[in-house]
């Protein structure tokens, strides 16, 4: 069997198929790893129909196999490390931003995020000698905040031409959750083309956290979430990509006496990126990155530099 749409699906009629997408069920993959009761009270058909759906999807779907160990560290022997721009953070992050992973950028308004994607963007044009990774970057902007002016800026300050530059980044505007998912599978088509060796979102978890309001939406967001994120780990892993991806900070109910710097997303985003900095204003345009929940690297913190330049230590 080789379904490729969920309509595909023994059992899944047309009004099935619409409470599953409904749910949030849009592709195979989300079925293939879904719970029988779970699917069977979306879509409110019976748990043996639910069994038999989610047994053809896994069939159909490309759930990946098993690798063997040496076969990883192989593949590790290919990781890249993109400089910020300031040595303090490379070091924290055991050299730089890798690429195969995803690094989330989370904290409050102005605390550096956006300028730290800029300057990835900046660096990664450099060759790999000087810190970079001899590519380009496509860049999903679903706050409107890309500025090619800050791009030439943190670009005459390395001394690269800032035309080169700006012609290395490909920029959209996400204008929603679901855009900005079909712009990320638009991503792996054109990466290629473009030679892209970063990816930036900025922000990831915007849109979400504005469309699926309140506790009914939540499964639905963590679930879209998930496979949002699944796929840019696949951009990075395809293209021995760094996958940069920014997400604010939100107040508990409690923010007045408690700590406001959890970040949206919760569970899902936070085990599904693989570095988590959590930027800080201080004093002076100086900014404090702590590094949270890395597989590899202590936690610890380090301290960089904002300025007219771009990101410096
Ligand atoms: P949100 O997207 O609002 O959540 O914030 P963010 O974390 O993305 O903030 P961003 O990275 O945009 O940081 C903005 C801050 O960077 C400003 O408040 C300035 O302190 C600093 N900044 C941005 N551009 C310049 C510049 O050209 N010169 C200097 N000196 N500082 C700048
Ligand atoms: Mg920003």
């Amino acid at each position: 069997m080789n379904a490729t749409d969920i309509e595909e699906l023994p059992g899944v009629g047309p009004a099935t198929a619409d409470k599953l997408k409904d749910a949030g069920y849009t592709d195979l993959m989300a079925i293939a790893v879904t719970a029988p009761q779970a699917l069977a009270d979306a879509a409110e058909i019976g748990a043996s129909t639910a069994q038999k759906i989610i047994a053809a999807a896994r069939e159909a779907a490309d759930i990946g196999g098993f690798e063997t160990g040496e076969a990883l560290l192989e593949k590790r022997k290919f990781v890249g490390k993109l400089t910020s721009g300031a040595k303090a953070l490379n070091e924290l992050l055991g050299g730089g931003f890798e690429t195969q992973a995803i690094s989330e950028l989370f904290g409050e308004f102005g605390s550096g995020k956006t300028q730290i994607a800029h300057q990835l963007a900046v660096n990664v044009t450099l060759p790999v000698d000087q810190g970079g990774l001899d590519g380009g970057t496509i860049w999903i902007d679903s706050e409107n905040t890309f500025r090619p002016e800050r791009i030439s800026q943190m670009a005459t300050a390395l001394e690269l031409d800032p035309d080169e530059t700006l012609k290395s980044i490909h920029v959209a505007r996400a204008f929603n959750s679901h855009h900005q998912m079909l712009l990320a599978e638009k991503a792996m088509e054109v990466a290629k083309e473009y030679n892209a060796r970063l990816l930036v979102v900025d922000s990831m978890t915007a849109h979400f956290r504005a469309e699926y309001i309140g506790r009914g939406a939540l499964a639905e967001r963590q679930q879209l979430l998930n496979k949002h994120m699944h796929g840019l780990l696949r951009f990075g892993d395809v293209f021995n990509a760094v996958i940069c991806v920014t997400n604010q900070v939100m107040a508990k109910p409690d923010a007045f006496f408690g700590d406001p710097t959890r970040p949206i997303g919760g569970h899902i985003v936070g085990h599904t990126a693989t570095f988590r900095l959590y930027l800080r204003k201080s004093k002076g345009g100086k900014r404090i990155a702590r590094l949270v929940d890395s597989p590899n690297l202590p936690e610890g913190e380090a301290v960089f530099l904002v300025d007219g330049n771009g990101v410096s230590d």
